[in-house]
């Protein structure tokens, strides 16, 4: 019996990977690699101690989706792989809608002829578009700005449409808000190619030394200090969340949502003050315009996932600037 992991040499799938591994789960990482490297395989598996099989396949590849799912005995998913940034989707929204969008109908309608209905898939706050108060709750209205955040709302209606249509499946949707940081051994983070488009990984290559300055994206939003409000959440705390989810999908039929964040908001500004703080460097900074289709405020309302999953975020700013800082440094000694 084993999960399979798609995505899982990514960002949030490794670290993922990890935590299943350490409490005892066989797991299977799919993965086509386009946005990771082969190497986290290795070290998804010396982090844990435990061993695991790694596939290198496309979920374009319907054929070979099936090929893993004859080879072992999945009996749940937990569903990471896709493109994730939102300039990019803006450009290029048919390479979006079709990678997320038919990847996904591909896994899914393997999962039924394999008769594993079980998943566990990741949203994000994306969905909830600009909300009209914080914190955001899962039954708020939803709507989207771009082809990335449509292509989460598009699959979270296909969920509810196989729900509906079966109620032998158990699908957990998971909303994620801000993830940042990196595990405490320095050895996995988020490394994206090119200049980052998220705030934590462009702060540490300023500080760093590989970029020159932050952009700080406007300081005239309706908040505390002008800048935007986000509810950054340690990576590992979100990994947590996710093996929460699969006890609870194994317990029981349904198709529920939950909220992945700590519930709490800081700007732009307090994360860079945080970051030089905790970590004694310094992140040059401008202030720039606006960018377009951010909002002020976003973080969430964790309770539902509290009293359901009994899951919540237990790291804090400290432990996330700290260890996002730690694997940057490690990086960059490798380089
Ligand atoms: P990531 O890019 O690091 O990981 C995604 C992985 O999926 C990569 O390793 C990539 O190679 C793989 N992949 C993409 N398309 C594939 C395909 N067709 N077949 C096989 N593998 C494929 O991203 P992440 O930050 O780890 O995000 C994981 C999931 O969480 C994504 O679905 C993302 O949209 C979602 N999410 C991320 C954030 C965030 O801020 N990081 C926020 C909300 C939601
Ligand atoms: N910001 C800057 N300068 C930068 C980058 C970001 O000032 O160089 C600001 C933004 O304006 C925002 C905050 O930092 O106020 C956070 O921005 P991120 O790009 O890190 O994160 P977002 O909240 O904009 O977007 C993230 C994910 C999306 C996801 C969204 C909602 O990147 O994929 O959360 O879940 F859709």
């Amino acid at each position: 019996m084993s999960i399979l992991v798609t995505g899982g040499t990514g960002y949030i799938g490794s670290h993922t990977s990890v935590e299943l591994l350490k409490s005892g789960e066989d797991i299977i990482i799919l993965d086509n690699l386009v946005n990771s490297q082969i190497d986290m395989v290795d070290k998804i598996k010396k982090i844990s101690g435990k061993d695991l099989k790694f596939y290198n396949v496309n979920l374009l590849e319907k054929s070979e989706v099936d090929k893993i799912f004859k080879e072992n005995n999945i009996t749940e998913v937990i569903h990471f792989a896709g493109l994730k940034a939102v300039g990019e989707s803006v450009k290029k929204p048919i390479e979006y809608y079709s990678n997320n969008l038919i990847g996904t109908l591909n896994l899914l309608e393997i999962m039924k002829k394999y008769d594993c209905k079980k998943i566990v898939f990741s949203s994000s706050a994306t969905v909830y578009g600009k909300p009209k108060t914080v914190p955001i709750k899962e039954d708020f209205p939803l709507s989207t700005t771009n082809p990335y955040g449509t292509t989460k709302l598009m699959i979270e209606q296909i969920l509810k449409d196989l729900y509906a249509s079966d109620n032998e499946w158990s699908i957990i949707i998971l909303r994620y808000f801000n993830p940042i940081g990196a595990h405490e051994s320095g050895l996995i983070g988020e490394n994206p190619n090119g200049i980052p488009n998220n705030l934590m990984p462009y702060i540490n290559q300023v500080a760093i030394g590989k970029l020159d300055y932050l952009k700080v994206f406007g300081n005239d939003y309706d908040t505390p200090d002008g800048t935007g409000v986000r509810d950054y959440i340690h990576v590992v705390d979100l990994s947590l969340g996710h093996l929460k989810a699969i006890e609870r999908v194994r317990k029981s039929n349904g198709i529920e949502i939950y909220n992945l964040g700590t519930g709490k908001g800081y700007s732009v500004l307090e994360m860079i003050q945080a970051f030089e703080k905790i970590n004694n460097v310094k992140v040059n900074y401008k202030i720039v315009e606006r960018r377009q289709g951010d909002i002020a405020t976003c973080y969430a309302d964790p309770n539902k996932a509290k009293l359901e999953l009994g899951w919540e975020a237990k790291k804090t700013l400290e432990d996330m600037c700290r260890d996002g800082w730690k694997f940057t440094k490690n990086l960059n000694e490798q380089n």
